[in-house]
Order: structure tokens, then C-alpha cells, then sequence
């Protein structure tokens, strides 16, 4: 069975959503970077062994990477997922787990990488806006996508109101990411296109629901 890790920095919403969607894959360990993220105690409760790499216990990004992988690498992973890891990792990290590392990202890539993705949604005024899986590559928040859900910016939201509607679909679309890549389905290709089912990329490549969904 496909083994996986998941790299948590907080809340760890995204990584309950995974763990409660039984999919085929052995959670072999949740790792945060912040002891007190709070999807730890979550991961314990559900009997996934998990562990702490400080990243403020090593002199830099290269120190905190390396350890970071030896950590990972102890549990023998097919599959690294980056649910809400607020770390820039190094390009020497990205490249040890490429093509078997996916990030969550709060909007619709290319646009609005980066923090604050709500917040500049609102500010641009923007109709659409939403969440994207990616394969990682070194550059931050840009990579091969694998799927996006789209949802509507509202007259009245706030960045709270958004980032809810948007948390919702990510729920969604990241397990549905994680069982294409377990069942073998996923791949990223050697010249940086995603397929699935060995054809191209996956279809529907966009999930646009209505508010209510
Ligand atoms: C999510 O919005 C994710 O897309 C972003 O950080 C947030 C993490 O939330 N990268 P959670 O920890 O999964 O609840």
C-alpha cells in the first residue's frame, strides 16, 4: 500500500480531511515543523506516529532540510504531502522527493502564490477564485497542477467568509489527488506534464461548485 507522510505547520485541517476519507494508503507519519501545530494531538488520536522537526532548532534552511528529510525518510514514504507546511524548502529537498511530493495552495494558481491569498483575491476583486494540488517544484507555489476547484467571490464576503468556502473544496480536491497518485493513476512526467491514466491531465481537471456545495 501506498505510504505516506504528511507535513503539517497548524490547524492540520487539510490532514484530518485526509485521514478521514479512507483512501488506500498507510499514513506512516504526520511531521510539523511547530510543536504546537495542533493537528498533532489529531494524528496521536487516530494512532499515526507522529513527530516534531523544529525548524527554529537548526542555523538554517539547509541544516532544517536535511533534517527534515532524514525524519521523513525513516518512514519509507511513496508520497510526501504538504498540507498546510508553511516552510520554504530548499531546491536540494524538492529535488529528493520529486515527482512524489503535492502541496495544497489557497487559490488559483498562477495566481496569488504565496501568503495572504484571500486577502488579495478581495482586494483585486476577482469573481472566481479557489484552491489548486500541484505537483512541488522549487520554485514556491508554482508546479504542475493536478486539480483545482473553483469557487465564487461573493458581494459581501470577508477574507474569513472566502478562505471557509475555499477550505471546503480543498477538503476535496486534495484526497481526490491523493487516491489518483495511490491507485497508481498520477503521474508527473519527465518533461513537467501531469498525467493520469496514462493520457493527459486529469479530467475534470477543474471542480466548480456552487456556493451550497
Ligand atoms: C490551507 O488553506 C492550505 O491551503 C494552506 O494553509 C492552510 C492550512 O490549513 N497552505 P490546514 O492546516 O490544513 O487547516
Amino acid at each position: 500500500m501506498t505510504r505516506v507522510v504528511v507535513l503539517i505547520s497548524g490547524r492540520g485541517s487539510n490532514m484530518q480531511a485526509l485521514l478521514g476519507a479512507g483512501l488506500p494508503v498507510e499514513f506512516a507519519a504526520v511531521i510539523s515543523n511547530n510543536p504546537d501545530a495542533a493537528g498533532l494531538a489529531f494524528a496521536r488520536q487516530r494512532g499515526v506516529a507522529t513527530a516534531v522537526v523544529n525548524h527554529r532548532d537548526y542555523p538554517d534552511r539547509t541544516a532544517f532540510d536535511a533534517a527534515l528529510a532524514e525524519e521523513i525518510d525513516r518512514h519509507r514514504p511513496d508520497l510526501v504531502i504538504l498540507a498546510g507546511f508553511m516552510r520554504v524548502l530548499t531546491d536540494a529537498f524538492v529535488e529528493r522527493y520529486r515527482a512524489r511530493m503535492i502541496n495544497i495552495h489557497p487559490a488559483l494558481l498562477p495566481a496569488f502564490p504565496g501568503l495572504h491569498t484571500h486577502e488579495r483575491a478581495l482586494e483585486e476583486g476577482v469573481k472566481v477564485h479557489g484552491c489548486t494540488v500541484h505537483f512541488v517544484t522549487p520554485e514556491v507555489d508554482v508546479g504542475p497542477i493536478i486539480i483545482q476547484a473553483a469557487v465564487p467571490v461573493l458581494a459581501d464576503d470577508t477574507s474569513d467568509s472566502l478562505a471557509a468556502r475555499v477550505l471546503k473544496q480543498e477538503h476535496r480536491i486534495f484526497p481526490q489527488a491523493v487516491r489518483w497518485f495511490a491507485e497508481g493513476r498520477l503521474k508527473l512526467r519527465g518533461d513537467g506534464t501531469v498525467e493520469l491514466d496514462g493520457a493527459g491531465p486529469p479530467q475534470p481537471p477543474l471542480i466548480s461548485p456552487t456556493p451550497e456545495q
